[in-house]
């Protein structure tokens, strides 16, 4: 089976430093999968690479068999690529569904935008990714009004109605509480097999909670890959992230 996605000896170079170096992932259609590693390992700029936020040293990224990697980031947005950022972009004078409505048209035609309120089928999919993000009693709720947890889901749900083809995660649970993480971890599940999810995460009780395969890197490389199971036997994994207390000792 093709990958979906696929990253094949990327590179990022800073003059003599390496810190992504000759890395491949394959991420397979309708997987879940966690990406981590110690601090600076390099997974951000890895995101960044995919996205094309920033500009690769060598190597390849490919969507669905298209090599992407030469693409500006809004023709990968376009093609699929969506990335939940860490500040979410919701708009705080509006409400729930208001912020849904607007991510849902932002990608139609201005035409097809006039009459898209009043579509049955707009307002079925703004119900149906209100209930994947735990909203669906929260839409007539403003932004503002929305605990952080909420407003970080708010903006999975305003990724969602893109209908993009992979979903890019830097640390969604970062500043969320324990609740909220868990919360997270029953949305991210209920994506499994519908959606495609690369997600970086550093807590590993939420890891343990989603994860199907997980893939560590470390100074830029590859390091393991595996059943969440297999990562935390791995003694080279234990060594240079899980064992010293690694995983929770965050910025
Ligand atoms: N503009 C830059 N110039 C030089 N080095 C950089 C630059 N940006 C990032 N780096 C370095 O690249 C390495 C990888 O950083 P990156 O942010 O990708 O790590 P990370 O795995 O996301 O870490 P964290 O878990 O802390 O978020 C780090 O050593 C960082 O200092
Ligand atoms: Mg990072």
């Amino acid at each position: 089976m093709m990958a979906l996605l696929e990253l094949h000896q990327v590179t990022k170079a800073y003059d003599e430093l390496k810190v992504v170096d000759g890395f491949d992932l394959k991420v397979h259609r309708g997987e879940l999968r966690c990406l981590l590693g110690p601090n600076g390992a390099g997974k951000t700029t890895t995101i960044d690479l995919i996205t094309g936020r920033q500009k690769l040293s060598g190597g390849q990224v490919s969507l669905d068999g298209t090599v992407i990697s030469d693409w500006p980031e809004h023709m990968r947005v376009r093609a699929g690529l969506a990335r939940k950022f860490q500040i979410p972009a919701v708009f705080k004078g509006l409400t729930v569904r208001q912020n849904l409505e607007a991510a849902f048209t932002r990608h139609l035609s201005p035409i097809r935008n006039m009459f898209v309120f009043r579509d049955r089928e707009t307002q079925d999919r703004i119900d149906e990714v209100a209930s994947l993000v735990n909203l669906k009693d929260r839409l007539r709720v403003r932004a503002d009004e929305l605990s952080h947890g909420e407003t970080q889901w708010l903006e999975i749900g305003m990724v969602l109605t893109q209908n993009a083809r992979i979903l890019l995660m830097d640390e969604p649970t970062a500043g969320m509480t324990t609740q909220e993480t868990h919360k997270t971890g029953e949305i991210f599940n209920g994506l499994k097999g519908t959606h495609t999810l690369l997600v970086v995460e550093h807590d590993m009780s939420f890891v343990r909670q989603i994860a199907d395969r997980v893939t560590v890197m470390h100074m830029g490389r590859f390091l393991a890959e595996g059943t969440i199971q297999d990562i935390e036997r791995n003694e080279e994994v234990q060594r240079v992230y899980l064992g010293q207390g690694g995983a929770g000792h965050h910025a």
